[in-house]
């Protein structure tokens, strides 16, 4: 797989133009472009961000984080309702255009990340409003899962972990439509834990994004990707707990943890981040998918946007060009 990966450095997509769909508004990895009829183009691009930055691209990482929230998105479908309407590409969504609501719902089952570097930090229980028992170790599992909000900070700017009594004080959130999110998180996380589980997986933690559309409320942007979530291997988990090992990961904190050896935590220049990191990166990517999905992934080479504009054509969407 890494000589494949290696052939597609050249070939990654870190912007889209789709002329006849006009100009998208661009996040830090998605592209985001307004169709008729309250729908969304979302196409997932191979940007790799951290800490609130793009730093880079990875081959096949777009489509691999479009593949993964699909296959999200359709399993948990039951458990809340999501803004997925066609998947027209891999690397692309039709969905429902909501009014994203302007918090992030991050829940955690474990002690790990920010949250744990925050607890040492001492600034745990200001910052989120959760108290955490004193005895807590690096990587514990918590007694229950607990939801620590962040602000969605406008571009440029780092999201901030917020209390839920904040949030119903500013108004951030009406009282009754936090209450429908909170539950529908915990729900969709206690899925996707158990699904992760069968697969040998521990969902550690993982942040949710919800929307208006019409009055209701739909999950969107991403679900249960390595870029919105923390997987460890589930075997071995307790052996290196108790040794205090580092846990193994299948998500983005392997590259927290590169740069932050590196002195870069989002501020000033990030360090160059050479070749043989980014396809090692991208083979975590890799491999979340196939142990996620339990199927093999089918990389097709070479640069995706021919495919990707003929398939919209194919869809109708993507008109003139
Ligand atoms: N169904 C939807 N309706 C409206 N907005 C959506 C929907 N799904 C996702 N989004 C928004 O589209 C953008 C997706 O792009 P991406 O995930 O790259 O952005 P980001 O960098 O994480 O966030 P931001 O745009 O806040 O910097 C996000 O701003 C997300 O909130
Ligand atoms: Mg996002």
């Amino acid at each position: 797989m890494h000589a494949s990966l290696a052939r597609q450095l050249s070939h990654t997509l870190r912007e889209t133009h789709l002329p006849s769909l006009g100009a998208p508004y661009q996040g830090k990895v998605r592209d985001v472009y307004e169709l008729a009829g309250g729908r969304l183009l979302i196409v997932a691009t191979d940007r790799l961000s951290a800490f609130d930055r793009i730093l880079t691209t990875l081959p096949f990482k777009g489509e691999l984080l479009s593949r993964l929230a699909v296959f999200w998105f359709e399993k948990t479908r039951d458990v809340f309702a999501n803004h997925l309407l066609d998947v027209p590409d891999p690397n692309a969504m039709v969905c429902s255009a909501c009014r994203p609501l302007p918090v992030e719902v991050v829940v955690r089952g474990y002690a790990a990340g920010s949250l744990w570097r925050d607890h040492v930090a001492g600034r745990a229980e200001a910052a989120y409003g959760i108290r955490l028992p004193s005895s807590l170790k690096k990587d514990e599992k918590l007694p229950a899962p607990i939801v620590t909000p962040s602000t969605k900070a406008p571009k440029g700017e780092h999201d901030l972990p917020i209390s839920e009594a904040e949030i119903l004080a500013r108004g951030l959130v009406g009282r009754k439509v936090w209450e429908e999110v909170t539950e529908a998180a915990r729900a969709l996380f206690s899925a996707g834990a158990a699904w992760a589980a069968a697969r040998g997986l521990i969902l550690v933690d993982t942040k949710y994004e919800f929307g208006l559309a019409g009055g209701r409320l739909l999950l969107i942007d991403e679900i249960h990707t390595p870029d919105s979530s923390r997987f460890w291997e589930a075997e071995g988990y307790e052996r290196r707990f108790a040794a205090g090992e580092e846990q193994r990961m299948l998500d983005k904190e392997n590259l927290r943890q590169w740069l932050l050896a590196r002195g870069f935590s989002g501020h000033g220049d990030p360090p160059e981040i050479p070749d043989e990191v980014r396809v090692d990166l991208a083979s975590k990517y890799v491999a979340a998918f196939e142990r996620i999905t339990g199927g093999a992934f089918e990389a097709s080479p070479g640069d995706p946007v021919p495919r990707i504009e003929r398939n919209l054509r194919a869809r109708g969407i993507f008109g003139k060009g």
